[in-house]
């Protein structure tokens, strides 16, 4: 089969499009074949070998932590999935991704497909939806009637964030630069900050209860969200190379968010979903034998939203 794998960390120019191997399930274990896979940044930080640390992979390895397929095989011991489930999931990060024509996964970590999208679009649900539902609910337990900023809304996670925030009953503040405004409007933001123009700590007067930042911010701005948050609120941060700042007097606490697989909630995701009730934003489609080049723009800082990786254009 085909695939993208790395035999050494470095720039995008290691990475390599080739025959590989077709995997078997182990026990426990299911194949699947990919309709798509998508990028996160964290790709090109595992590939550059600064993740090494959290993130122990073996070499050569296949990036790719979201999937969205077909069930294709099983291992022993598997119940509940047959061959020819669609499946999405957020695979483990230090196993071989989904950049490739098949992948292995364990058949604890996967839900259901939605059925209202096409199958590869799913992919672009698994990590960014997790991120943005852990960090508002398991985190900031936002509630109804409750406000939340959500700070670099313009990005994979902020569109799902502003969705899940608004269907909750909160009402949304969000950052976003022009070209994400609309995209952030129609996902249901009330209140929508330039903040290539605009500090939120200008015009954020009355206080919220929970502060999202998304942002590649550096430490300052991060702290200037503090003081915006009521005594008893949360920042939830998920740029984890700095600390989530907290008040201890003011008893806010500073979450640093490290999101985590988990197929109950990505089976609510995927309810949202198929009730209409959660869009899924797709800003890119490439083909896997692309992705190196992929990995080079977005080292430029060159990719906007969502991209989903397919293995072949059929
Ligand atoms: N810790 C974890 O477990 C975890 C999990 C998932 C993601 N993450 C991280 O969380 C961050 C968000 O993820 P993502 O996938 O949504 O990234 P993304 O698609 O790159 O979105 C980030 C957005 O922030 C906006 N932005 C840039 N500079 C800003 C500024 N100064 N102020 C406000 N907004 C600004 C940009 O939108 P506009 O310029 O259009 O406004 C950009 O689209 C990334 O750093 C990602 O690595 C962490």
């Amino acid at each position: 089969m085909k695939a993208v794998r790395f035999h050494e960390y470095g720039d995008p120019g290691v990475l390599r499009y080739e025959d590989v191997e077709q995997p078997v399930p182990a026990v426990g274990e299911v194949r699947i074949r990919v309709a798509a896979t998508s990028f996160n940044s964290v790709d090109g930080n595992i590939r550059g070998g600064f993740m090494q640390g959290p993130i122990p992979v073996a070499l050569p390895h296949t990036p790719g932590i979201d999937v969205a397929g077909t069930v294709d095989a099983l291992g022993e011991g598997v119940n509940g999935l047959k061959a020819g489930d669609d499946v999405v999931g957020f695979l483990p990060m230090d196993g071989n991704g989904a950049a490739a024509e098949y992948v292995l996964a364990p058949a604890g970590i996967l839900a259901p497909a939605p059925k209202s999208v096409p199958l590869a679009d799913a992919a672009a649900l698994p990590v960014v939806g997790l991120t943005a539902y852990q960090a508002l609910f398991d985190h900031g337990r936002l509630t109804a009637g409750q406000r939340v900023l959500i700070n670099g809304a313009g990005g994979a996670v902020g569109g799902y964030a502003v969705q899940l925030a608004k269907n909750a009953g909160a009402h949304v503040i969000a950052t976003a630069s022009p070209r994400s405004r609309e995209a952030v409007t129609s996902a249901g933001a009330d209140d929508v900050i330039d903040h290539t123009t605009t500090s939120v700590t200008a015009v954020v007067t009355e206080p919220v209860d929970v502060a999202l930042n998304l942002a590649p911010v550096d430490p300052a701005e991060l702290a200037a969200l503090l003081p915006l948050v009521r005594p008893g609120g949360v920042v939830v941060n998920t740029t984890v190379w700095m600390p989530a700042p907290s008040d201890e007097e003011r008893g806010v606490r500073g979450i640093d968010l490290f999101v985590r697989s988990d197929a109950d909630q990505l089976a609510q995701l995927v309810a949202l979903i198929d009730r209409g009730e959660l869009r899924v934003d797709v800003a890119e489609r490439v083909l896997l034998a692309e992705l190196p080049a992929l990995h080079a723009r977005a080292a430029q800082g060159a990719v906007h939203g969502k991209v989903i990786v397919v293995p072949s254009a059929g």
